[in-house]
C-alpha cells in the first residue's frame, strides 16, 4: 500500500528549509502532499494560489510530491487524502512546544493520523518564511534561502506593494 504523508503549512512563501524537509520526508513516504492552509483570518503576502504555484515551480523534479490546499481540520484533510501521517519540520527547541501542542490536539481529534517530526538541516535552522519576508521587505538579500523563482516573486511583490503605498 502506498504510504502517503501530508506536509501542511502556510508556505508564505516556500523556503529552502521547507524543501529540505520535503526531500527528507520522501525517504520515508511514497508520496508527500504539500498542503497550503486556506486561512480566511490571516492574509498572507502571497495568495494561496500564488503559494501553490511557487511550490510547483520550485519543485519541478519531484514526481512524488503533490501540491494542494486545504481548509478546516488538518486531520480531516489527512483522512480525505488517505494519508497516515502529518510531517512537520523542527528547527530549534523553540519549535517543539507549539508543535507538541498541535500534535497532541491532532491526536485527540484523530488517533490514526501520526505526527512525524523531521529535523531541518543545520543550514536552515534560522530560516523561516516570516524572517525572510521581513528581511526582503527592507531590501535584504534572501536569495540563498529561497529558490530563484521565490526570490524573483518576492522582489516583484514587494516592489508592487511599495509602489501602491
Ligand atoms: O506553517 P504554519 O503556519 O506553522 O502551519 C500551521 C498549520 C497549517 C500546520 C496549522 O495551523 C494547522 O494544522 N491548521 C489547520 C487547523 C487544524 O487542524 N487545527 C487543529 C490542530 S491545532
Amino acid at each position: 500500500m502506498e504510504r502517503i504523508a501530508i506536509y501542511p503549512g502556510s508556505f508564505d512563501p516556500l523556503t529552502n528549509g521547507h524543501i529540505d524537509i520535503i526531500e527528507r520526508s520522501l525517504c520515508i513516504f511514497d508520496r508527500v502532499i504539500v498542503a497550503v492552509l486556506k486561512n480566511p483570518n490571516k492574509k498572507g503576502l502571497f495568495s494561496v494560489e500564488e503559494r501553490k504555484e511557487l511550490i510547483r515551480l520550485s519543485l519541478p523534479d519531484m514526481p512524488n510530491v503533490e501540491v494542494d490546499s486545504f481548509g478546516g481540520l488538518l486531520v480531516d484533510y489527512a483522512v480525505q487524502k488517505n494519508a497516515c501521517a502529518v510531517i512537520r519540520g523542527l528547527r530549534a527547541v523553540s519549535d517543539f512546544e507549539v508543535e507538541f501542542q498541535m500534535a497532541m490536539m491532532n491526536r485527540r481529534l484523530n488517533k490514526d493520523v501520526q505526527a512525524i517530526f523531521l529535523m531541518t538541516g543545520l543550514r536552515w535552522i534560522f530560516t523561516s518564511s516570516s524572517v525572510i519576508k521581513e528581511a526582503a521587505l527592507f531590501g535584504g538579500d534572501v536569495s540563498s534561502m529561497v529558490t530563484p523563482v521565490v526570490n524573483e516573486r518576492l522582489l516583484i511583490k514587494i516592489a508592487s506593494m511599495q509602489a501602491g503605498q
